[in-house]
């Protein structure tokens, strides 16, 4: 199967009412894993890369292995995304490449670090939203900052200093026109989100619903979706590790969430610690290996088994074969001709 358009596997999966996990890739064995798991349990994808993850890999290598991807699994629908962008041109080579998918990040100034003004946000999401649309590339836009900083990307600090403001988010839909919104409700990316299992001081679930309640048609999107499971962490530790005591976003919050609206989950800090302490765990009990296969073959069926799982958990798992892709070309005539529908549906408050 052709790689398909991101809004196209959303509006699906607001149709089936389930979410759909974005999983971020650096290399092959990620990829396959990933692919493996959708295999395994029939789910659609998102496969998404970071600016770091596109210069670690180069773009053209990682272009073609999730082109190899498509290929190898043709009933499979597969978007490929863009994760935090932070320009305009940065969305732009991505959709020059190939990417069916971009995520503009503007609740970030260019430097990946600094909060923006709404304006600004607003101003660089819209000049990309009309860019990607008229090519049928997919937009999600973000608004309230997330905590944490990862690989230099990141405003840092509490997930709680900007929170999304539900009348900004609605204000930010209407001006932008973008099909999968971001929002900002005390997450964080990376391993350190809550120092407890987090309740609604920290986890801000009504604010997510309160979010749906205005913007009911909009594709939601849960960033530093990571659930950071105990056993997890307890592989890395046993074998070396010194990970400090660590909660993330338990999942039945993450179905909460999909209860309203949240159609996009981003999860790339699980797959990291089923990786790194299946390696941990190779290296630390059979000290004379020094072949690689003998480490990533087993870090690739740890990452397949925690995707697996979430494609379950999330819903996605049994409908990859729910519907054909529409070309990109198709969708480029769709946003030209409004019959994909960029303005959201605003309910009164
Ligand atoms: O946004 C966060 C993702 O986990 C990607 O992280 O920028 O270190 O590749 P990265
Ligand atoms: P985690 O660090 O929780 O996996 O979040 C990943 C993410 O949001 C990528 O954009
Ligand atoms: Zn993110």
């Amino acid at each position: 199967m052709p790689l398909v358009s991101m809004r196209q596997l959303l509006d699906e999966a607001a149709k089936g009412g389930y979410g759909v996990g974005a999983f971020n890739v650096n290399d092959m064995e990620q990829i396959q894993a990933i692919m493996a798991a959708a295999k395994e349990t029939n789910s659609p994808v998102i496969i998404q890369a970071s600016r770091g993850a596109r210069a670690f890999a180069q773009d053209r290598f990682l272009f073609h292995l999730i082109l190899a991807a498509s290929e190898l699994y043709p009933e499979i629908p597969i978007a490929m995304h863009q994760d935090h962008g932070n320009s305009f041109e940065t969305c732009k080579s991505a959709i020059e490449l190939g990417y069916t998918s971009v995520m503009m990040d503007g609740s970030l100034k260019e430097d990946g670090k600094t909060p923006s003004s709404f304006e600004e946000n607003v101003a660089v999401t819209k000049r990309v939203v009309d860019f990607a649309h008229d090519r049928g590339v997919t937009v999600e836009g973000e608004i309230g900052v997330l905590g944490g900083v990862e690989d230099g990307h990141g405003a840092g600090g509490s997930g709680l200093e900007h929170v999304t403001d539900p009348d900004q988010a609605v204000e930010f839909a209407e001006l932008t026109g973008v099909d999968a919104l971001a929002i900002a409700i005390g997450t964080s990316h990376g391993a350190y989100k809550f120092t407890k299992k987090p309740d609604g001081s920290v986890l801000k679930m009504d604010v997510l619903i309160a979010i749906h309640k205005r913007l009911p048609n909009t594709h939601l999107v849960m960033h530093g979706s990571s659930s950071v499971p105990k056993d997890l962490q307890d592989v890395v530790n046993e074998y070396g590790g010194k990970l400090k005591e660590t909660w993330g976003v338990p999942v039945e919050e993450i179905q909460l969430g999909i209860r309203n609206g949240v159609r996009k989950i981003n999860v790339d800090t699980d797959n990291r610690l089923a990786m790194t302490g299946a390696i941990r765990k190779v290296l630390w009990t059979q000290p004379e290996k020094f072949d690689p296969r003998d480490y990533m073959k087993p870090a690739r069926e740890a990452m397949q088994k925690v995707v697996a799982q979430r494609m379950t958990q999330f819903g996605q798992a049994g409908h990859a074969g729910d519907y054909a892709p529409i070309s990109i070309a198709e969708i480029a005539k769709g946003y030209a001709d409004g019959t994909l529908a960029t303005r959201p549906l605003v309910a009164a408050k």
